[in-house]
């Protein structure tokens, strides 16, 4: 099912309010992330938001979408799948998704997964994962290791 227009703007409204709580003194790059769930036993197509943590020793930082993951698989458990995940920031600057947050996403979304985010116009991208992160990271074991 296409997004509606009303769920992206939940989903960037949500994203936004997380960006407000951003812990980020030492780049002062305020993120925010907010994914759309798609509904299972757990929820009917929850949104759930998170914001980047940084930290004294700078790579222990936290991505907004890691921390949007996070709290949606703490909250609803680990069979969730992604619909959509936007990506906003306060300093009106472009904001694709890390690779390293591409691949976190990846873990939990499916071929279609959406992806919003602002490029460096300010305008917003709407695009897949697939086209952010062909041919990710995967374990299949061969059948000689199970
Ligand atoms: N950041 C995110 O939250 N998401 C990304 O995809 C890239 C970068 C944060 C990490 C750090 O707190 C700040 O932006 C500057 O890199």
């Amino acid at each position: 099912m296409p997004l509606s227009q009303a769920e992206v703007a939940a989903l960037q409204q949500r994203a936004n309010e997380a960006a407000h709580n951003s812990y980020s003194p030492y780049s002062h790059f305020r993120v925010g992330a907010a994914v759309l769930l798609q509904p299972d036993q757990k929820q009917d197509g929850a949104i759930v938001g998170g914001t980047n943590v940084e930290n004294a020793s700078y790579r222990l930082t936290c991505c907004a979408e890691q921390a949007a993951i996070a709290t949606a698989v703490t909250l609803y458990g680990p069979q969730i799948r992604i619909r959509a995940i936007a990506i906003v920031n306060l300093n009106g600057a472009a904001c694709m998704p890390c690779g390293a947050c591409r691949q976190t996403i990846f873990e939990l979304s499916t071929p279609e997964t959406a992806v919003f985010y602002p490029n460096e116009r300010n305008e917003t991208v709407s695009t897949t994962l697939a086209a952010l992160l062909p041919d990710a990271f995967r374990i299949t074991l061969s059948s000689h290791d199970s």
